[in-house]
């Protein structure tokens, strides 16, 4: 397996928590959230494979490479343990990485994301979707992305609109198309929820069109330790859409952990 050095970016100090960021977006995804937690954790935020400024090189990035990978990211920075939260593919990586090596885990984030494979059709779309991305490049992604990312609510000229739709632009296309491979390969993980043992926070946006609410609502029942918290009116992209409010679902959530136990200052 050729691991590589990914790319990322650490704020404050103490006991670590690593976000990891969706598909096709990068670590700055995060930003506000990185910033707002930096009193109370060391808050890592990687560039998985083939996004931000980590390598893209061409291939399949199935989600347990992509989990490898941070974790070869979490023993050069000597983490033993860390709460470790994905949003969307981020979570998908987060329950691979469970699979591999759960003892590094003291909680566990799934941020509108979800344990599910894909169906039969959904793979055949990210085949036609890596078919797409050749002829046309990352824009063939983003055009069928973005108009499902956002809540209802949201302004047609908000400017985070713009920002969702940058940070994907600067995806590589062979780190858009290793991911889709990845994704379409990923296992059913869905039984692997009662086996997650460690405080779990499941977050996401009620007006999600990716990832249901009822899906996030069948999660939390099948953990043993689970958290939901619903951001009215969010999307898919809560971080960027209500960041205000993303950053107090993890604080609220971090602040009943003992490490994090700093977090009641706010
Ligand atoms: C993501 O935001 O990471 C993607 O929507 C995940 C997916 O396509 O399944």
């Amino acid at each position: 397996m050729n691991l590589i050095d990914l790319h990322y970016t650490e704020h404050g100090q103490g006991t670590p928590l690593v976000l990891l960021h969706g598909f096709p977006f990068s670590s700055s995804l995060w930003r506000d959230q990185a910033n707002g937690l930096a009193d109370i954790c060391r808050v890592i935020t990687p560039d998985l494979r083939g996004h931000g400024a980590s390598p893209a090189p061409e291939g399949t990035y199935t989600m347990e490479l992509l989990a490898q990978d941070v974790l070869r990211l979490l023993d050069t920075l000597g983490v033993e343990k860390a709460a470790i939260m994905g949003h969307s593919m981020g979570g998908y990586v987060a329950l691979a990485l469970w699979r591999l090596a759960p003892a590094r885990f003291t909680a566990f984030g799934l941020i509108a994301s979800h344990a599910w494979a894909d169906t039969d059709e959904g793979r055949k779309a990210r085949y036609s979707q890596v078919n797409a991305v050749g002829e046309r490049g990352t824009r063939a992604i983003v055009d069928a992305m973005l108009p499902r990312l956002f809540g209802p609510n949201l302004a047609e000229d908000e400017p985070i609109k713009e920002t969702a739709e940058s940070l994907m632009m600067a995806t590589k296309p062979s780190g858009v198309t290793g991911s889709l491979r990845g994704m379409a390969l990923r296992p059913d993980s869905s039984d692997l929820l009662a086996d997650i043992d460690v405080p779990t926070l499941i977050l996401c946006g009620d007006a999600d069109r990716i990832v249901s609410l009822a899906r996030a609502e069948a999660m939390a029942a099948a953990l043993p330790n689970a958290t939901l918290i619903t951001i009215e009116g969010a999307g898919h992209l809560p971080m960027l859409e209500q960041p205000h409010a993303t950053t107090l679902a993890l604080r609220t959530f971090l602040n009943d952990l003992d490490p994090y136990k700093k977090a009641e200052r706010l």
